[in-house]
């Protein structure tokens, strides 16, 4: 864990550091703490110490109407979305002692974090949350790593997804669908594609990358976001750089039919999308 390696190792100015530590560990302590639903690693746990990128280079729009929706983004290019839906309710429901409380006891089936995820694993919605959920090991390869997104079984979490509300903008001849999920710190989906839809961000911070359908990107469908962020980023081009943007919580990405995407979850991230279909 870098950041541990960072505060232990300088043997100089000890009473300082223990002076700074004391200040910022109430606050991390705090259970009462509403800005991060209690998903933040605390302690010990120490996330991999990535960044959001130097420039967003996706649209961000407030109170987009339909009409320009449709006409600028919808089959054209990505777009962030702001102040269309208020899912603090639905947010609240998703604090980590809610959904423990509520939901600890069911299983839940996860997918490997790969390009094409092949295998899938049951396991008690607790036990994820309290021994798979942990910052992403930078060794480890997407299709062994196992990630909570999707496969949701509607009919045992009606009580919490018929509080999320949904954007707002629908596209001809498709029918929403959701997919929710909860993913450590580093953790993401390699680069793929399929139809259009949005994903909303309810805790954390979601990093994406994505290219049009006919720029496919370079990327080993087996290794993590975190390892292309680390090994293939840094060598693209300005003319071979995605598109990219953090995405905070609160705001929805939009992305259109068949573009190829990367997600990377910069904190613990619990988030939902509607796949149009
Ligand atoms: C994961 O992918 C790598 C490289 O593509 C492969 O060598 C390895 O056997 C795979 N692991 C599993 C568990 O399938
Ligand atoms: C990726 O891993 C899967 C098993 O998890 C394996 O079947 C497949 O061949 C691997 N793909 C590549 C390109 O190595
Ligand atoms: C969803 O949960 C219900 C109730 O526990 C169960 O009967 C059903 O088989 C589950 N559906 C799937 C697809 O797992």
């Amino acid at each position: 864990m870098p950041r541990c390696e960072g505060l232990m190792a300088p043997k100089v100015r000890p009473l300082l550091l223990l002076m700074l530590w004391m200040l910022q560990a109430p606050a991390q302590l705090d259970p009462a703490n509403e800005n991060d639903g209690g998903w933040q690693q605390r302690g010990s746990g120490a996330p991999a110490a990535v960044a959001e990128e130097e420039h967003c280079t996706i649209e961000r729009r407030a109170d987009l109407s339909y009409a320009e929706f449709i006409q600028h983004y919808a089959f054209s290019r990505p777009v962030i979305l702001l102040g269309l839906t208020d899912n603090s309710r639905f947010r609240a429901l998703c604090s980590r002692e809610r959904l423990l409380a509520s939901f600890g006891n069911n299983v839940v089936r996860l997918s490997t974090a790969n390009t094409y995820s092949y295998q899938k694993v049951d396991v008690l919605f607790q036990e994820y949350v309290g021994q798979l959920l942990h910052p992403q090991d930078p060794n480890s390869l997407g299709n062994d790593t196992l990630y909570f997104f999707g496969d949701n079984n509607f009919t045992e979490w009606a009580s919490l997804f018929r509080h999320y509300i949904p954007p707002p903008f629908s596209l001809l001849g498709t029918t929403p669908a959701y997919s929710f999920g909860i993913a450590g710190t580093g953790s993401g989906v390699p680069f793929h594609w399929h139809g259009p839809g949005f994903s909303e961000v309810i805790y954390g911070r979601k990093r994406w990358f994505l290219y049009p359908p006919e720029k496919t990107p370079e990327f080993h469908p087996n290794k993590t976001t975190l390892a292309w962020l680390q090994d293939t980023y840094p060598t693209l081009t300005p003319s071979t750089r995605p598109l990219e943007c953090t995405v905070q919580a609160g705001e929805v990405l939009y992305f259109p039919d068949r573009w190829w995407h990367a997600t990377f979850n910069l904190d613990t991230s619990v988030f939902i999308s509607t796949f149009l279909s």
